[in-house]
């Protein structure tokens, strides 16, 4: 059975706390990762996690989620934006991939509208906080 999600988080996520609420809302970073660990488990997914501030640890970690991972969960932080390294990395990993933000990038900066993962993801989910996750979730398990 395919149920395995890996979910990652990159740069500047860890200090979500200390960011605009407006965008991001109000919860910590633990907090945040212990509501998708909920939601995967009511979903029947078995979730494992992993955050960096580093662009080569995040490529190896893609790198090697096939070998604990079904799919991954990306929420890349502003990598989204410019890190084709990461695209690539997608790629590498031969993983469906669903990607999230927890703001309305389409509705922020100009430079926010950009996704380096546009054609390697399965799904995007933005603007809708932490309920996005869920939605992402959701969208792996019908992939899977
Ligand atoms: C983000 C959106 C990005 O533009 C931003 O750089 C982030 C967080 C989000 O979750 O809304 O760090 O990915």
């Amino acid at each position: 059975m395919r149920n395995r999600v890996a979910v990652m988080h990159g740069v500047n996520l860890d200090a979500l706390d200390r960011r605009p609420a407006q965008h991001y809302g109000e919860l910590t970073f633990s907090q945040l990762e212990r509501r998708i660990d909920k939601y995967a488990h009511e979903l029947g997914l078995d979730a494992r996690f992993f955050q960096t501030n580093h662009e080569g640890e995040m490529v190896e970690e893609i790198h090697k989620a096939s070998d604990y991972a079904d799919g991954l969960l990306i929420n890349p932080g502003a990598w989204t934006h410019y890190s084709w390294a990461l695209r690539d990395a997608v790629e590498v990993s031969g993983l469906p991939m669903v990607e999230v933000h927890l703001s309305d990038v389409t509705q922020r900066e100009e430079f926010r509208r950009l996704s380096v993962f546009e054609g390697v993801s399965i799904a995007r989910f933005y603007g809708k906080g932490v309920e996005g996750y869920r939605d992402a979730l959701v969208a792996l398990k019908e992939a899977f």
